[in-house]
């Protein structure tokens, strides 16, 4: 059930347009209290846990969003360009191997390498119906927007949600063949157990004969990935200052980002960047509106987020026993990065 729907004005535009564009509400505050999500349940066991970390999902406000956009932009952070520059080669050979009707995006985002995809299908392929889902509101609605402008005959339905909520949400497709595609190496955030999971509904979410599309980064030098997540211009480390500011508006707190230090380190052994915030000082938090006292010692650690690497073989493996079979992996000459095109048995 949808909690809230909300159909835009776009000024000036027909009402044509106006039918192409829907976008869903799932994370509404109040229905959100009684599932249990962004409550700050969460927060409140993450914190309280030892060692301490921050879910993830709480980088991106829309202040989060719009630093991760220029993250992508710095020169260490080499993800974002090789994605694109392998999305340039293969985004035909998809369209036509796929052919499908309804493309689903989890983490949309900016979607700006998604126009690569959308423009492949609007010159090879039958694409109706794109349906984006991000936790972030305003990105999701710009980006919406953009594209109903861009691709004139595509039905676009935006969905406001956590990955979770939204597969869990999304009806079989009245269209023919659906594609999810899981792009920006989104899937490395969650650990291990939430990936499962999100591999199970993105399963359950296909058609036997429908298609997954996945980026992700693959394992590379220690030097090269701490370079990525600790730029020279300081932009990773403000987007993990971003979470300290969101959780004090989301939740009436006091963190001051200045007694905090971005920290990144990649864990070899288990193929992660483990992100931290650590504590400059002895300090006490709090959290007003989750009713939280945190006390953090001088150098504690607080977890902010994990980014996995994968190897291609263990990837496809991980993808088969979930009834997802590997038809195709590109990548780029370095063997940097993969995207891996997969099929629902
Ligand atoms: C790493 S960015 C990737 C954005 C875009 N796909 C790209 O490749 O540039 C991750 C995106 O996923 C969204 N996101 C993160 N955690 C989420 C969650 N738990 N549920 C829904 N969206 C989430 C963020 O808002 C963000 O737009």
């Amino acid at each position: 059930m949808f909690l809230n729907t909300k159909n835009h004005q776009i000024q000036g535009s027909q009402r044509a347009q106006q039918k192409r564009w829907q976008i869903e509400y799932l994370v509404n505050p109040k229905q959100l209290l009684e599932i249990g999500f962004s409550d700050g349940s969460d927060v409140v066991q993450s914190l309280k846990r030892t060692p301490k970390s921050i879910p993830m999902h709480y980088r991106y406000d829309d202040r989060g969003s719009q630093l991760f956009e220029q993250i992508c932009d710095v020169p260490e952070y080499y993800l974002t360009r090789t994605e694109t520059a392998i999305l340039q080669e293969c985004a035909s050979e998809i369209v036509l191997m796929t052919g499908a009707c309804e493309l689903v995006e989890l983490g949309s985002g900016n979607a700006v390498k998604t126009r690569i995809l959308l423009d492949a299908y609007q010159q090879l392929g039958s694409l109706m119906r794109y349906l984006p889902i991000d936790i972030s509101a305003g990105i999701l609605e710009s980006s919406g927007l953009a594209l109903l402008d861009d691709y004139p005959s595509l039905q676009i339905q935006g969905l406001v949600s956590t990955f979770e909520m939204g597969l869990l949400q999304l009806a079989p497709s009245s269209l023919p063949t659906r594609m999810i595609c899981f792009i920006g190496s989104t899937l490395g955030g969650l650990n291990r157990q939430e990936s499962d999971v999100l591999l199970t509904q993105v399963a359950t979410a296909l058609q036997p004969g429908e298609y997954f599309l996945l980026g992700l980064d693959l394992h590379k030098s220690k030097h090269l990935l701490e370079a990525a997540y600790n730029d020279s211009q300081g932009v990773n480390a403000q987007f993990n200052f971003n979470i300290l500011h969101h959780l004090n508006q989301k939740f009436q707190g006091n963190f001051d980002a200045t007694k905090f230090d971005h920290r990144v380190f990649y864990n070899e052994s288990l193929q992660q960047m483990q992100i931290y915030l650590q504590s400059l000082q002895k300090q006490t938090i709090q959290l007003d509106s989750l009713e939280l006292n945190i006390e953090l010692e001088l150098d504690e650690l607080i977890l902010t987020a994990l980014a996995r690497k994968f190897e291609l073989n263990s990837i496809q493996q991980k993808l088969q026993s979930f009834g997802l079979r590997s038809l195709q992996i590109w990548t780029d000459p370095n063997q940097w990065y993969g995207l891996l095109l997969s099929q629902r048995q």
